[in-house]
């Protein structure tokens, strides 16, 4: 059950069919050029949109603006110090600004950078740097079917092979996404936190924590991981990150705020180098690109995400999603992940050739069928890669309700029904392939 009450209604409204047909269209069947508006339940992403609480909005009355020097600063600063373990902490507008500042100083030309699964945005500021990104998933992470605990894991073999290969003195960094989102949303093992760190030792690189969805991490260590089976949540959390010696993070996340990220170190002459950036880029160092209420409201809402009742809430509630989407026949990831439901698209809807983008097409079939508002991530999202074929349900936080839920179920369930065969083909595309899923256009075929 719930360990909350909502007491701020936001009215959403499931158009007529034609109209969302219409919607459909002229966004192109592309749900990035959708209006929030025409959108009934938006699982586009768990980034920013969940509902903030009580204490966060007092919090945020309470901001201080101050250029240089502000209270709510502080107040971050205190709270990553006592959730996160990290004294040194440098604010930016969100997680890819943080990524900008740490990878920046980080990583140069002809570098090399090992993680788990890099997100887009990380993948994109170590190559914007002239490194070379390089995926490490464990062997079972890629078959959706396959069990395993933490298939979000690194798999640190493969990158004391790549070391062998390149030198070790190639790669700076090695980085640990947790939960992995590209890797839908699978959780990391404290014992590979562990095994990261010596890995890093041995290399002399930096150890790097992407700390965006670390709280949900935790845990999945608490009920996976039998020697962390007692420990309160809070705990975990902070003992994952102690072994890193910088993090990433966005607060839009598991900060539990709308806006917001920040760059943690321990090393003081990084700290040096990483503000010097982030002046450049993100702001002066006691607020980088945020609003002092913002801070305010990060502040308070990294201590509510390391509490088990939250936590127990949310993790629960994406897991039901998965069950129920289950029982009515709807292929998905398996185990499910920590903030979202990945639905396998390519066996949902078998008789579309991969050309024709069955994870596009369901994407749109699920806003006909229901005005809900899911994200491909695999052929379109990835070209040129053989991802399995998966669309995203991400869960805003404490956002949407059970009967929000089965609708989405029902909504699956009946694209499933329909037996579409339509795919789409793409009509009009950005110069970057690699970001064509947020504008290109397509249409039916
Ligand atoms: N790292 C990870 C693992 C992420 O999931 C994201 C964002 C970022 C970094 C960048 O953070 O958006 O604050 O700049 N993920 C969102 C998503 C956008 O929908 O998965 P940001």
């Amino acid at each position: 059950m719930r360990s909350y009450k909502s007491t701020m209604a936001t009215p959403i409204r499931l158009l007529p069919r034609e109209k969302r047909e219409r919607c459909l269209e002229e966004a192109g069947y592309n749900v990035f050029n959708l209006a929030a508006e025409d959108v009934f339940v938006d699982l586009l992403t768990d980034s920013g949109t969940g509902t903030m609480s009580d204490a966060q909005w007092a919090a945020m009355v309470r901001g201080d603006e101050a250029y240089a020097g502000s209270r709510s600063f502080e107040h971050l600063r205190e709270a990553v110090s006592e959730v996160m373990g990290f004294e040194r902490v440098v604010p930016t507008h969100q997680g890819r600004g943080a990524e900008n500042v740490l990878y920046g100083v980080l990583i140069g030309e002809g570098d090399v950078v090992p993680n788990n699964t890099h997100f887009d945005t990380t993948r994109a500021h170590i190559a914007e740097n002239g490194g070379d990104p390089v995926d490490c998933p464990i062997e079972s992470a890629d078959d959706p079917d396959a069990e395993g605990a933490f298939k979000g894991n690194l798999d640190v073999e493969s990158v004391r092979t790549i070391a062998e290969d390149v030198g070790a003195e190639r790669i700076p960094a090695v980085v640990l996404t947790l939960t992995n989102n590209s890797m839908a949303g699978q959780p990391v093992s404290m014992a590979n936190v562990e095994e990261t760190r010596e890995l890093a030792d041995e290399l002399d690189a930096a150890f790097v924590i992407d700390a965006c969805r670390f709280a949900e991490n935790a845990r999945f260590v608490q009920r996976r991981e039998d020697a962390h089976a007692d420990r309160p949540v809070a705990e975990i959390a902070r003992e994952q990150l102690s072994y890193a010696d910088a993090l990433v993070m966005s607060g839009k996340k598991d900060g539990l705020s709308n806006a917001g990220g920040f760059v943690a170190v321990r090393d003081p002459d990084l700290f040096e180098r990483a503000k010097q950036r982030a002046i450049l880029y993100e702001g002066f160092p006691t607020y980088g690109g945020m609003a002092g209420r913002d801070m305010a409201a990060m502040a308070v809402g990294l201590r509510e995400a390391v509490t088990g009742e939250y936590l127990e809430t949310r993790i629960r509630q994406v897991e039901r999603l998965g069950e129920r989407l289950r029982e009515e026949g709807v292929p998905i990831y398996t185990p499910v992940g920590g903030h979202a439901v990945y639905v396998h698209a390519g066996r949902a809807l078998p008789e579309i050739p991969l050309k024709a983008f069955p994870g596009q097409t369901f994407v749109c079939e699920l806003y006909r069928e229901g005005g809900v508002r899911g994200v491909e991530l695999g052929s379109f999202a990835f070209p040129g890669t053989d991802r399995p074929e998966l669309v995203r349900l991400a869960l805003p936080r404490r956002t949407y309700h059970d009967e929000h839920l089965e609708h989405v179920v029902e909504s699956a369930k009946a694209v499933m029904d329909r037996h579409v065969t339509d795919g789409l083909e793409i009509v009009d595309e950005p110069d970057n392939e690699a970001l064509r899923h947020f504008s290109a256009e397509l249409r039916p075929v």
